[in-house]
């Protein structure tokens, strides 16, 4: 794993839209696993602003989003759909039938997810996958437990999922209880995995998914067997790596 802590977020988010930004240079067909949460927010506002300034172009690009909330319409304002019109893709020239995000509201959810994995599948591998971190190490939505699954599927968020997310909705009980995501077996298959972590609250869990046990209770800690990982960290999520 090569990891990078940087002192300033500005610093941070240039190094994370830099990271991008050349991947779509030098291939401007790549396929991008894309993250929504806050943490890839100053990277988004980078990489719209090189698009404005003609360094990049997503014309050719395809977008796999990591996750939806099962329940919202595309248009709810708190919908991943939304986000990712909000933060990067409405911004961009990314032709709309070339970015994906799971149906949350498909009528038949097990169906949405073979089709999304079809999709995936078609594409072939993700060329980088960039991840956020949960306070308790999930990856996607994945959340920790016995067992993970390889390909998208339906998850029920644990209630400290819905807790740190309420920032994004009205009233905390709002927050839908469940999600589907991509597995962990496709996160794993990405030719590149760009981990970006954030903040003092992170610092635990960061230094249990790098340099603790692997295992499923912590699923950011399977990160460790990808050969291609790159970490960008504030000092402050760094703080407590040995
Ligand atoms: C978002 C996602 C989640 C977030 C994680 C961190 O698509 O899949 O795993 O990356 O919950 O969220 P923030 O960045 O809001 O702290």
């Amino acid at each position: 794993m090569n990891i990078l802590t940087f002192r300033t977020q500005e610093e941070l988010n240039k190094a994370g839209a830099g990271i991008i930004t050349g991947l779509l240079q030098t291939n401007p067909r790549a396929v991008l696993g894309l993250a929504t949460g806050s943490t890839p927010i100053g990277i988004y506002r980078e990489l719209v602003e090189s698009h404005r300034q003609g360094l990049v172009s997503f014309s050719k690009a395809t977008a796999f989003n990591l996750d939806e909330y099962v329940g919202l319409e595309p248009g709810h304002p708190a919908s991943y759909y939304t986000f990712m019109q909000e933060h990067l893709l409405g911004l961009v020239d990314i032709p709309p039938q070339q970015c994906h995000i799971p149906s949350g509201i498909a009528p038949d959810l097990q169906a949405e997810c073979t089709r999304y994995d079809s999709l995936l599948e078609e594409h072939g591998q993700i060329d980088l996958q960039l991840l956020g971190l949960g306070h308790n190490g999930h990856i996607g939505f994945n959340e920790p437990d016995a067992t993970l699954e390889g390909g998208t599927h339906l998850v029920e968020l644990k209630e400290s999922t819905r807790s740190a997310n309420a920032r994004f909705f009205d009233k905390p009980e709002q927050v839908p209880t469940h999600a589907l995501t991509m597995g962990v077996g496709t996160i794993l298959k990405a030719k590149m995995i760009l981990l970006v972590v954030r903040g003092a609250d992170k610092a635990e869990i960061v230094q249990r998914a790098l340099q603790g046990p692997i295992t499923t209770d912590c699923p950011a800690s399977l990160l460790q067997t990808h050969p291609h990982v790159v970490v960008l960290l504030d000092s402050e999520a760094g703080g407590l790596l040995k």
